[in-house]
Formats: structure tokens, C-alpha cells, sequence
């Protein structure tokens, strides 16, 4: 009987450290690193073995390995989580709202610093969507280097702190920066300079998958006819005025679609397509601006679920003025390349 007690408290203290420290999200299996290839193939790297609370790069020690980011998310994960949301134009996002956005770093070829110009959405934990005229070399002396994601607030920059990957604890989730290994370009993109502006569409997949947490999930992407909404969310750090600097925290505001021939008029010198494009915005002082090539114009079903419409692909020379909307790549038009693209 004695000997018994000891016993079972070992028994009991190892099954709760196990729960404690290995707690896996639903989509991941608690599995040896080498039988994680997408993980292990990745490379050691400190931001890797970090993400996936490693202390040493060994093959046989197990860690909780995510899907391999080759499909979509099913809608349960792309649910919006915080429910308080109140739309008021052009104000700060609360921290974690849009935890899908991805700030795009340029390493500057000029003044050799790092800057952020352009912003995309997480679609699974591979791959960020992103407007192609951001990756194509349009911006001819910015070349795309890291992605960030879980950013919100550029001058704060909270430390790595392992307590954080717990939901319910309330400190400030740091944001993770993380390289590319590809890019994909739709085929037919032409270049904004040119007439032709559909296919304004890019895929960058990050070099290691991420693992979900309250600051980093991703968005779904519609499929065509999904919804009939008239009004768009949109979100970024781009500059709030014309001469603004870039915004340091999160914007986030509300606009209205429109129909194509608003935006034709605007641009008669270009040609745009009501399938490949939607037109929304230039009935207030909410617009999207330069910084937020890129960025999402976003729908939340009443279950909760958040679809990314748009990607955020040109507008006139003057942000937010009245009665001058812009073009969005149309997502669910390309549903299918996209799907094709993870696949490749
Ligand atoms: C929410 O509604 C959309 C559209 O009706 C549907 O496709 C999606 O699966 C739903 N999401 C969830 C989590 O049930
Ligand atoms: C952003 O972070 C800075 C530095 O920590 C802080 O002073 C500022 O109040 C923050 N802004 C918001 C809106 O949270």
C-alpha cells in the first residue's frame, strides 16, 4: 500500500506535464520530428525551433506537426474571434482582429533598410495571398525578404515569452518574421503599368508552415456566388492621408462595393473585368491607401466565418477622396489556381 502512493503521484505528475507542455491545436499530430518532413525539411532555424518549442534539433523528439499546407482550411477555422467588433472608419484595429494579415518586409536596395510596403492575408499555414504587382518587381527597388505575421502594433515589439502560446493568457503575442522559398505569379498577369490590370494575384509560400494562435490564423477564401454583400471590411498599416507616414498600428474600416463601371469611369485608360474585379469604396474618408497593395477586403458571414473578397490592387493618386473608389482582385475567381498553386 505504501509503495503504491508514490507510484501514482508519479503516474499523475506525468500525465499532467505531458498535457501541459505538449498541447497540440486540433489540426496538428503530436509525432517524432522526422516523421513531420515538412517541418524537418524546412531547416533548423532559430524562428523555426522557436515556433515549434524546440530546444535542440533532434530527429527523435516529438513536436506537434501541422498539415503540410498544401489545401484550404475548412470555414471552422477561419471564425472570427473576437465577436465585440464595432466598425467605425479608418480607426485602430483592436490587437489580434485580423490575425490573418501579413505585413510584406522589402529589404530597400537604396538605403539598405527594411521596410514594410505591402501587406497579405494567411490563407492555410503556408502560404500568404498577396496582389502580384507587391512580388513582381514593380516596386524596382524594394525586393521582397521576410513576411510578419501577428503584427499590430510596429513600435511595440513584445519579446518571445512561452506562456503567451497559452490562449487564455492575456500578455502580448509577439509577431513572427519568416522567409519565403517561393513566389507564384499568376500566368497571365501583364504588370500594372500596362492596360490590362486583371490577374493582380500572387501566392508566397513562407519557408516553414506556422502553427494557428490567437494572433496568427488564416482567412478563408470564398467560392463564386458565395455571398451578395454590399459592404467590405478592409484593414492595414498603409499611410492614413496622402502625406501621412506609414500607420503604425493598424487601421481598420468599413467601405461600399460598387459597380465596375464606377471604377472604369475613374480609369477609363484601363481595362477591367466585373469577374475577374470588384470596385468598392469613394463615398468617404475610408479607402485604402499606398501601403495596402495587398491587403484584404474582407466579409464575415453571420456564422462567424471571414472571407476574403479582394486583394487590394490600385486606386487613384488621392486616398479617401469622395468618389474615388478602387479595384480588388476578385479571390473567388481564382479559387481554383489557387488551389492548383498549393498543390504544386
Ligand atoms: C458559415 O457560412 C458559410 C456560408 O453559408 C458556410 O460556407 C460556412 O461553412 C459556415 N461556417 C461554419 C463554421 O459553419
Ligand atoms: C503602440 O506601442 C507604443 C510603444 O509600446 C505605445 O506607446 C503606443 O501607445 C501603442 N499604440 C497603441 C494604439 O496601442
Amino acid at each position: 500500500m505504501f509503495t503504491c502512493i508514490p507510484f501514482a503521484l508519479v503516474v499523475l505528475f506525468i500525465q499532467f506535464s505531458y498535457s501541459t507542455k505538449f498541447d497540440c491545436y486540433p489540426d496538428e499530430k503530436y509525432v517524432y520530428l522526422f516523421e513531420c518532413p515538412h517541418v524537418y525539411n524546412s531547416g533548423m532555424s532559430r524562428t523555426l525551433m522557436r515556433e515549434y518549442d524546440m530546444d535542440t534539433w533532434l530527429p527523435f523528439q516529438r513536436i506537434c506537426c501541422p498539415p503540410p499546407g498544401n489545401r484550404l482550411p475548412s470555414p471552422e477555422i477561419c471564425v472570427r474571434r473576437s465577436r465585440t467588433y464595432r466598425i467605425v472608419g479608418g480607426l485602430d484595429a483592436k490587437p489580434n482582429e485580423y490575425p490573418w494579415l501579413a505585413m510584406l518586409l522589402y529589404l530597400n536596395k537604396l538605403t539598405l533598410e527594411i521596410t514594410p510596403s505591402c501587406t497579405g492575408s494567411l490563407i492555410n499555414n503556408r502560404y500568404v495571398l498577396t496582389s502580384a504587382h507587391c512580388v513582381d518587381g514593380f516596386l524596382s527597388h524594394l525586393s521582397l525578404k521576410r513576411v510578419r505575421l501577428g503584427e499590430h502594433n510596429i513600435t511595440s515589439d513584445p519579446g518571445y515569452n512561452r506562456v503567451c502560446r497559452d490562449q487564455n493568457n492575456h500578455c502580448a503575442l509577439p509577431n513572427l518574421e519568416i522567409g519565403f522559398e517561393r513566389i507564384i505569379v499568376h500566368g497571365e498577369y501583364k504588370g500594372i503599368s500596362e492596360w490590362k490590370t486583371e490577374y493582380d494575384i500572387a501566392l508566397v509560400r513562407l519557408k516553414m508552415p506556422v502553427r494557428y494562435r490567437t494572433g496568427i490564423l488564416p482567412i478563408c477564401i470564398p467560392k463564386h456566388g458565395l455571398f451578395a454583400e454590399s459592404q467590405f471590411e478592409i484593414a492595414g498599416w498603409g499611410k492614413t492621408n496622402e502625406f501621412s507616414q506609414f500607420s503604425k498600428v493598424l487601421k481598420h474600416g468599413l467601405i461600399r462595393k460598387r459597380k465596375i463601371g464606377r471604377c472604369a469611369s475613374r480609369f477609363p485608360h484601363l481595362r477591367l473585368s466585373n469577374s475577374l474585379q470588384i470596385c468598392a469604396g469613394g463615398d468617404s474618408a475610408v479607402d485604402t491607401c499606398d501601403g495596402d497593395s495587398g491587403s484584404p477586403l474582407m466579409v464575415t458571414m453571420p456564422n462567424g466565418s471571414v472571407y476574403l473578397a479582394g486583394i487590394t490592387s490600385f486606386g487613384g493618386e488621392n486616398c479617401g477622396q469622395i468618389g474615388s473608389p478602387a479595384v480588388y482582385t476578385r479571390t473567388s475567381a481564382f479559387l481554383p489556381w489557387i488551389n492548383e498553386a498549393l498543390n504544386i
